[in-house]
């Protein structure tokens, strides 16, 4: 099986640390990722201990926030009960790799005009960073989860870092407490065309 078939986002972790060389390893797979003109832009902040748990105080401040906003569309709010779920497994792993997107700011802002592929293309560039981690992790034997749902933190965490990146996502790792099965897949026919 290829590594990327075998790579399944990991939601169960042993407490053990990886090793200080295999956490880098994964790390320097993200900084070789290719980016739009070679503008490489992304930073990986590395949190451990109780930096993490900093940090997840501050993604359950967030989904504390977002849950009680009237402004919050219905359908936004059924996201809240995924971003907790998704706050316990960022508790539980021992590494979790916040990654920042260097070119944009916050998300919930209008793109300003002429922006908006330049915007595209970097994040574009920070998704191949995060399979690029994702893979080589599983490589390594190293479990990973790729988390969208810091999204609903943004403001707590970028301040707490003292940023005005964008937080992009976030990356969480750890040897896995789980085998999952592999997610349903769209078939080949639904999603290739032969022009
Ligand atoms: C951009 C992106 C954001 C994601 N955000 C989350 C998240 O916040 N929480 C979570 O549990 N899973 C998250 N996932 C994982 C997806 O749910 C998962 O990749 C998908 O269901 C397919 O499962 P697989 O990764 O095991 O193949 C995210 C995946 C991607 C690519």
């Amino acid at each position: 099986m290829s590594i990327y078939e075998e790579r399944k986002s990991i939601r169960k972790y042993k407490p053990d640390m990886i090793p200080d060389e295999t956490l880098r390893e994964i790390l320097e797979a993200g900084r070789l990722a290719p980016s739009a003109k070679n503008r490489q832009p992304w930073k990986f902040l590395v949190a451990v201990g109780e930096k993490k748990e900093e940090i997840c105080a501050l993604m359950e401040k967030g989904i504390m926030k977002q849950k009680k906003s009237r402004m919050m569309p219905e359908k936004f709010k059924k996201g809240l009960a995924s971003a907790e779920n998704t706050l316990r497994i960022m508790r539980e792993a021992p590494v979790l790799v916040l990654v920042l997107n260097t070119h944009a700011g916050d998300p919930y802002k209008p793109v300003m005009f002429g922006k908006r592929v330049s915007e595209i293309h970097d994040s574009l560039s920070i998704g191949a960073a995060v399979e690029n981690m994702c893979l080589r992790a599983q490589e390594l034997e190293i479990g990973s989860l790729w988390i969208g749902n810091t999204v609903f933190a943004h403001s707590e965490i970028t301040e707490y870092l003292g940023t005005k990146d964008q937080l992009s996502c976030a990356v969480s790792l750890g040897y896995a407490d789980e085998k999952p099965a592999g997610r349903p897949r769209k078939t080949f026919e639904e999603v290739v065309k032969f022009l």
